[in-house]
């Protein structure tokens, strides 16, 4: 069954628990929350205080995405405001690895975000401690993009090297960006675990009904 993780980035926050009430009613176990710097990406969204709240207001698995630099320095704070896997980018650690083994130490699901232009051969040395990997589908910092096509043929090779390293069980892929009744057909086709939606999924007329719709894979 196809799994949905929500982004809460398009969602209307002067009604943030009705709108998470929503997706959790249509099925969504877990939500995905868009953590931006306004400086690795040109785009400001949210903290640890946010999360800390969104957390009380829900039972879903939280998975929080940093787009931020200098990730080690908030970590923790991410990991107590109640994330359950927390991702950071690669483009934006010194050291990949050290970050990791710290979230990992925490008992959390350490995940870790490409961007389009990324190289995937760069995943290749985490893949033994890596729970999950965000594969980019546009240049991270805004809701509502184009889906990048080239990325599906990253998704397949991503999904390829797990099977060879043979940690596809351990590891959940997810593609974040673009994803829309549109894409979503091409984008599971590639063997990956988890679709984000944020645009296509809180801009609907009716929430649910479009969540129930992403999920048909008919
Ligand atoms: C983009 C974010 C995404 C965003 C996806 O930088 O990481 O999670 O919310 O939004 P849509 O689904 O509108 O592309
Ligand atoms: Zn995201």
């Amino acid at each position: 069954m196809r799994n949905i993780s929500p982004s809460v980035l398009s969602a209307d926050f002067s009604k943030i628990k009705e709108q998470i009430e929503l997706v959790e009613e249509a099925g969504a176990t877990r939500l995905h929350l868009d953590v931006m710097d306004g400086n690795f990406v040109p785009n400001l969204t949210f903290g640890p205080i946010i999360i800390k709240g969104i957390n009380k207001i829900t039972n879903m698995h939280l998975e929080t995405h940093l787009m931020i630099n200098n990730p080690n320095k908030y970590l923790n704070d991410y990991i107590d405001a109640g994330s359950d896997t927390l991702i950071f980018h690669y483009e934006a650690s010194d050291n990949v690895r050290e970050d990791l083994e710290i979230i990992r130490n925490r008992n959390v699901k350490c995940g870790l975000a490409i961007k389009p232009e990324t190289d995937y051969r760069v995943l290749e040395q985490y893949i033994d401690i890596l729970d999950y990997i965000l594969i980019m589908s546009v240049s991270p910092g805004f809701g509502g993009q184009g889906f990048i096509e080239e990325s599906l043929i990253k998704m397949k090779k991503i999904h390829q090297l797990c099977i060879k390293h043979n940690c596809r069980n351990k590891i959940k892929l997810g593609v974040d960006g673009g994803v829309n009744l549109e894409t979503i057909d091409k984008v599971y086709s590639t063997g990956i675990d988890i679709t984000i939606v944020g645009s296509a999924l809180y801009g609907a007329k009716n929430v649910k009904n479009r969540f129930l719709e992403l999920m048909s894979d008919k």
